[in-house]
This record gives C-alpha cells, structure tokens and sequence, in this order.
C-alpha cells in the first residue's frame, strides 16, 4: 500500500549546527561522571548583567505577558536605529528595523525573503552553518568562498569578484567571524559594497560580533558604505555582546523595498518576538556600552591565556583572532601523523580527554584539518582544556612529554 507518510526532501536535506550536536553529546558524558571541558558552544559564559534581568523582571510584574507587533515594540526599534546611527553615522529609519527570534531567525528569514530557486549566495567557508543551511533550504546555489589561512581568513573583494556571476543575488559577510575570529578591513567591506552595486545583488552583513573586538581593530558595515541603502541587510542581536543568548532576540535592518515582504514572513513563523526579552533589550541599549567592554575585556585577556597554551602545543599553531571569541586551530600535522579527520579527532578529545571542540567541518568543508575552540570561558578551564589538548595529540602522534 502507498503510504504518505514520508519526510520533505527539504527537511531530509537540512543541515544542523553541529556545535549544538557536540553539546548534548559532552552533556552525556558528564551525566555519566566524566570531567568535560567545555569549549564547544559560542555562547557567553557571564551572566546577563543584572540591570539587564530586572527590567525584564519588572515588566512580567507589569504584566508584559503579551504579543507586541510583529516587528517588535516601537521603542526598541527607535532604540536600535538610535545605536545604529551613533555606531556607523547613518540614518536608519527605525521602521525598517524588525526585531526577530536571535539573529538565527534573522538570517533565515533574509534569506526567505529574497532567494529564488537557482539563485546562488557567496558566503564564507569556513562560517556559520546556519548560511548554507539557509541558502539551500530556499532553493538556491551555495557559493563557498574558501577562508584562507593565509590571508588570516578575511574575505577579500578580489576574491568576491571572482564568484560574482549573472546568477548571484547576494553576498553574506560575517565580521567579526565565526569560527575564524577574522576581521574585515575597511577596504574589503567597501569593495564588496562596491560590486555589490554594480551588480545589483544584496550585502547580508552578519555583525552579532561587532563589539567582541580587539587589538583597537575598528568594525565596519556596509551601511556605511551604502548611500541609497537599496543593497545592505544588517543583521545583529543581544547574544553575544550582552550575553544574552538565552533570550532569544536579534534584529535585521532592511532595504525600504524588503521590509514589509520580510515582516509578512516574520509574521508567519513567529509572530511576534517575547515581550519581556523585548523590554529587556531595550533596557541593555539604554544602558550603553559599559557592561559589553567589560566582557570584552574579560575575553581579550582569555585571548591572550589561549594564544599562550596552543603555542606550548607541538604541531598545532593558530592565526591570533582579531575577534569573537573563537580560536580556529591549525591541526593538520596531527591529521596527517595519524591519519584521523578533524571530526574523528574532536570526538577522541572528547570521549577520551574529556575536552568539548567543534571539529573545524561543522563549520563547512574548508574547515578539515582545524578545530574551533570556544574561548567564553574561565581562564582555568581555557589552559585546562588546551593542555587536554596537547597531551591527547602527544600521545595520538606517539611523542614523548
Ligand atoms: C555568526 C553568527 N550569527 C548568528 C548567530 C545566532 O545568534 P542568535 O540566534 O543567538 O542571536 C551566531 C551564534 O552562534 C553566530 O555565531
């Protein structure tokens, strides 16, 4: 008998982001006992500052209980259009500000709303895997541009010119990167603008990490770059720089002509972001940036504890990151001397040594032979964690202490 019961190809064919797969898996293994470090998730390991919690707090006393406008209440709009134009000098209609369900939903829902089937999207490899995910969900063309090591894995505008063909519909961008830490200048960002423009295709820019910057580095959207602003997709969000992952709340800055088709997706899927994050972010904004410097503070000098242990490490070395708080390692000697893969690798440091990686191919194919580590954590765990490290890839390449 022919049975309907089957699965769509789009969900048969959907990617996952491994980083989550890699938690629940070390999460196991200590239910069982077993010491695990954990540098595996991209997550903040501070508690949301507490000025933060409480207004969040006043406003379920208040009874803010309740769906708010699809797009989000207009305050934090204005407040989000505000910082925008203090961050970058530009003008943003804060009508054109959506708040979404993190910056996931935010790229997803970019996505939804301008990929076509066949459509091809250049986006960076490694990088975060919710971009090719998305872009194959919708129906259109990855288009990978491959990281190199060499250029301290920035994207270049050369080599975007070089993918750029009549079926690109946009470029996504994620500065600072994930899982790199690499930092576009000035010069790239205004150069992908300026074939964005020419060619007429969209900037997805991906900046949650714009403030988790360091060595006095500046940040760069392409808003800035962007006069008739008809190109540039801002996304952004509370996660990373407030640590507020748990709250769930990002935001996307549109072009005029996308905001009302993005808001009917936005719509759809989730209605309407929680009331009470919202209240909270709204309060995170007004507070300024001083609980966010200190966070970054905090990971500079973790920056500098990792820098420090994979450098005691043979066979192993790692581009310094410019920002997030990911360290991308190179571990090529080790996959080669014992002809195990970075995934096979990640899972021996977890079972065995009790350390929580990602294996750099979760971040994509051009990710093999490197491993990300998550630096948002206490210094002691960071060296305890490397040092696992390095006495597991000692003994898997047979070397004397
Ligand atoms: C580059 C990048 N973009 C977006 C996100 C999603 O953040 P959230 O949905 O928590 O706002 C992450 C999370 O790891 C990320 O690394």
């Amino acid at each position: 008998m022919s049975s309907k019961l089957g699965i769509s190809s789009r969900a048969l064919q959907s990617g996952a982001e491994t980083a989550f797969l890699v938690l629940g898996k070390a999460k196991e293994l200590e239910a069982q006992g077993k010491s695990i470090i954990h540098l595996e998730i991209g997550e903040p390991d501070f508690d949301t500052p507490s000025y933060i919690k409480e207004a969040a707090i006043k406003a379920l006393n208040k009874g803010e209980t309740h769906y708010t406008p699809t797009p989000g209440i207009s305050e934090l709009r204005k407040a989000i259009a505000e910082r925008t134009m203090q961050d970058f000098g530009v003008e943003v209609d804060w009508k054109d500000v959506s708040v979404t369900v993190g910056a996931k939903e935010a790229i997803f829902v970019s996505l939804a709303t301008i990929v076509e089937e066949g459509d091809e999207v250049i986006y960076p490899n490694p990088g975060y895997p919710a971009y090719e995910a998305g872009i194959r969900f919708f129906g259109g063309i990855p288009k990978p541009l491959m990281l190199k090591e060499e250029n301290e894995f920035r994207m270049t505008s050369e080599e975007v010119n070089s993918l750029v063909s009549n079926k690109t519909k946009a470029i996504i961008i994620n500065s600072p990167e994930n899982p790199t830490g690499s930092v576009l200048s000035k010069e790239d960002v205004k150069g992908i603008v300026e074939i964005a423009k020419s060619k007429g295709i969209y900037v997805i820019s991906d900046e949650i990490y714009k403030y988790i910057i360091y060595d006095e580095l500046k940040h760069y959207s392409p808003i800035q770059f962007d006069e008739s602003r008809e190109n540039t997709i801002l996304i952004d969000g509370f996660s990373k720089s407030y640590a507020m992952t748990g709250w769930r709340l990002g935001y996307i800055i549109t072009p005029k002509h996308l905001t009302q088709p993005l808001q009917k997706i936005l719509n759809l899927i989730t209605s309407c972001p929680s009331s009470f994050s919202q209240v909270a972010a709204l309060e995170a904004l007004k507070g300024g940036l001083s609980s966010v410097k200190k966070m970054v503070e905090q990971y500079a000098v973790r920056r500098e504890a990792l820098v420090e242990e994979i450098s005691k490490i043979e066979d192993v070395s790692m581009v310094k990151p410019k920002g997030a708080f990911y360290g991308f390692v190179n571990i090529k000697n080790v996959t080669n001397k014992t002809n195990l893969e970075s995934s096979k690798l990640a899972s021996v440091l977890l079972e065995n040594y009790g350390v929580a990686v990602l294996h750099g191919t979760a971040m994509g194919s051009n990710g093999e032979g490197y491993l990300r580590i998550s630096y948002a954590n206490s210094i002691e765990n960071i060296r305890e964690g490397i040092r696992r490290m390095g006495r597991a890839f000692r003994e898997l390449t047979n070397r004397k202490a």
